[in-house]
């Protein structure tokens, strides 16, 4: 594979290249058949999560970024497969942190975890041009490009290595690229906790003219994670 010169740092051992189903996305972010019909919608990051696979084949019209897209289908098939076993070896130690309903055990999620990663895999072979390379805090897209914009377990899951003010320039970069609202789940990081800096981000994207809400979902596997943040923009973020 070919890395651009600014992204040399990026070293695929640092991915967890992990996703959700197309169906635990619809859960997730409240989505319905008449909310997606005729939105273009950007997922970001994707990763391995089979959104964009499954929901094109239904007839909406979704795009997937993620920095692990500058490398090569069969290369990140062969890190999904072996980030899936190690985090199903991990989950043994820590299942009491996780709700086992949406899923009955590791077996059922070590299924949903291959599925998303088959679909997303052959849909990279057929349909690439749906599969940007991007790393954020930056993004390859125009203003306005998307109607909606969506974002699971990336933002505020990972405060322990992503700081505030990458927290603040990913999502003026994603508001900027996006026409009506954002959706970020969960509100949690790894360990459960609400994000440390959520009311200080929360003052911030109002102080810029957004509007926010918190909103529960009907999806909720890591214990605590269970509701989305709406960030709709204001006339005024034209200018973001
Ligand atoms: C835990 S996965 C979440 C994937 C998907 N949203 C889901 O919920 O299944 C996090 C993703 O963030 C991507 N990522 C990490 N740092 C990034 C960056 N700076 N820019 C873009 N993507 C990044 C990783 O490659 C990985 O695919």
């Amino acid at each position: 594979m070919t890395i651009p010169e600014e992204n040399k740092k990026l070293d695929l051992n640092r991915i967890v290249y992990i996703g959700r189903t197309f169906d635990e996305y619809i859960d997730m972010f409240a989505l319905s058949d008449d909310f997606l019909k005729g939105k273009r919608i950007l997922d970001c990051p994707a990763g391995a999560c089979s959104f964009t696979a499954i929901g094109n084949k239904k007839g909406y019209d979704i795009t997937a970024c993620d920095i692990a897209y500058y490398y090569d289908v069969e290369e990140l098939k062969d890190k999904g497969l072996q980030d899936i076993e190690h985090a199903m070896e991990t989950m043994r130690n820590v299942r009491d942190n996780y709700k086992w309903e949406y899923f009955k055990d590791i077996e059922s999620l070590r299924r949903h975890r291959l599925s998303a990663l088959h679909d997303v895999t052959n849909d990279r072979r057929e349909a690439k041009k749906n599969y940007i390379p991007a790393a954020l805090p930056q993004l390859p897209f125009e203003d306005n490009s998307f109607d909606v914009l969506l974002s699971a377990h990336f933002l505020f899951m990972y405060a322990d290595r992503l700081n505030y003010q990458f927290h603040i320039d990913t999502l003026n970069e994603l508001l900027r690229v996006t026409k009506d609202h954002i959706r970020i789940f969960p509100l949690v990081d790894l360990e459960g906790n609400t994000y440390k800096s959520l009311d200080k981000t929360l003052h911030y994207l109002e102080e810029i003219g957004c509007t926010t809400e918190i909103v529960q979902v009907p999806y909720e596997f890591q214990i605590h994670a269970n509701s989305m943040l709406i960030i709709s923009k204001g006339m005024e973020n034209d200018k973001l």
